[in-house]
């Protein structure tokens, strides 16, 4: 997550010492000082939203109940039409892509998929067979999110990966879209099917960091959708960004498929560890409703460092980092892709000097 262009500006010199590579991550500040209100109506709900609820084990108000089961599974997603919310596209019967996440792959570990970078500490590619060791880790995730192309991790992630898991892939340098494009359709023509490929995003963080206004970051997604319908992917297509991005800038809720955004609670500064899992939820509501009840919401990465600097309340330990993981998933794991699966001693110190350590399955 990088800089939000809304606060700490001076903070912006810090993440030039990243590697100019795929340093997809370089910064992961929450600007949580926003002039959007944060007000949550909280209805608890019928029978069927109480029984939505505990089969996801989210804790929250109707509008989340709805917007994570429409992130979730097919069966949430059909109790959540059942209710006084009718989240439109939440359903799997929905027609066409646009507004519904693909209902599938829902993880036994408790969330719905992790984070993974194939990056040894020195920033090159790992092997084919570090990938494979690293993913045989990784088989209680249903969803694997990468960033990139480079390195040959999606063929690398993909031959790896247990025939249920599913990719969501990132084309992170939108001047290399076509490229990336074919890049994924021989990993995929080789070695998989497109059944394989849960989401296809272009760029991360663009209107976060700065680096791309919302018109742009939609013909980012027209691109990558025509080059990708042309290669034979049906399936959805965003772009990824910061919640408060998305708060901030509701014309991005036009463009993507459903909304993937980041959220940390650890850069809120105001959240204990213990209570990651509400305001993750918090902000999914609030990205919902940002769109007008439009769009679902997944969460493309959350989680907690166990190392460095203690902001306002957020202390990075390991033991915080599995208290943040296990609230996350309780609250709203359904609808979270975790990050990270390990450290990432390529990245720069970063901010709080947390950047390295956000890995889950990392001592
Ligand atoms: C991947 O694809 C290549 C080329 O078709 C094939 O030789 C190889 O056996 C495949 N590997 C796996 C693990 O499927
Ligand atoms: C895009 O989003 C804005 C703000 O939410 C909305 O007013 C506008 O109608 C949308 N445009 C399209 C083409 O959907
Ligand atoms: C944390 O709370 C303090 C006191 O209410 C507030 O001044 C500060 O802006 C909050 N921080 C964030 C990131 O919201």
């Amino acid at each position: 997550m990088r800089l939000s262009n809304l606060v700490t500006l001076s903070l912006l010199g810090v993440s030039s010492a990243a590697p100019a590579h795929h340093h997809e991550h370089i910064e992961k500040r929450d600007a949580v000082t926003t002039t959007v209100s944060t007000q949550v109506t909280v209805t608890m709900g019928t029978g069927a939203q109480t029984g939505l609820l505990q089969e996801d084990a989210v804790v929250g108000t109707t509008a989340a109940a709805a917007a994570v089961a429409a992130a979730a599974d097919t069966t949430a997603a059909a109790a959540a039409q059942g209710t006084t919310t009718t989240l439109a596209g939440s359903s799997s019967a929905s027609s066409g892509s646009s507004g519904s996440a693909p209902s599938s792959a829902v993880s036994a570990g408790g969330a719905k998929g992790i984070t993974y970078s194939p990056y040894a500490a020195d920033g090159t590619c790992k092997s084919a067979s570090d990938v494979a060791s690293d993913l045989a880790q990784l088989t209680d995730y249903g969803i694997i999110r990468l960033y990139g192309v480079d390195c040959s991790q999606v063929e690398n992630v993909m031959k790896a990966k247990s025939s249920s898991q599913k990719l969501f892939l990132g084309i992170y340098y939108v001047d290399q879209i076509a490229d990336g494009v074919s890049t994924i359709k021989a990993a995929v023509e080789a070695n998989g099917s497109w059944d394989d490929i849960y989401t296809v995003s272009v760029g991360n963080e663009l209107v976060n960091g700065g680096e791309a206004t919302t018109s742009q970051v939609g013909a980012y997604i027209d691109s990558a959708r025509s080059a990708l319908t042309a290669a034979g992917y049906t399936g959805p297509v965003v772009s990824v960004d910061t919640f408060i991005a998305v708060i901030n800038n509701p014309d991005l809720c036009n463009y993507s498929d459903y909304m993937a955004v980041n959220a940390h609670a650890y850069f809120d500064e105001n959240t204990t560890a213990e209570n990651a899992g509400p305001w993750v939820l918090e902000q999914i509501q609030r990205v919902w409703t940002a769109c007008g009840g439009a769009k679902d919401v997944l969460i493309t990465e959350s989680g907690w460092p166990s190392q460095g600097n203690t902001y306002g309340v957020a202390v990075p330990s390991k033991a915080n980092q599995q208290a943040a993981i296990s609230s996350i998933e309780e609250t709203c794991g359904s609808a979270t892709i975790l990050f990270t699966a390990f450290n990432d001693y390529w990245k720069a110190d970063g901010a709080y000097g947390v950047e390295k350590y956000f890995g889950i399955l990392s001592n």
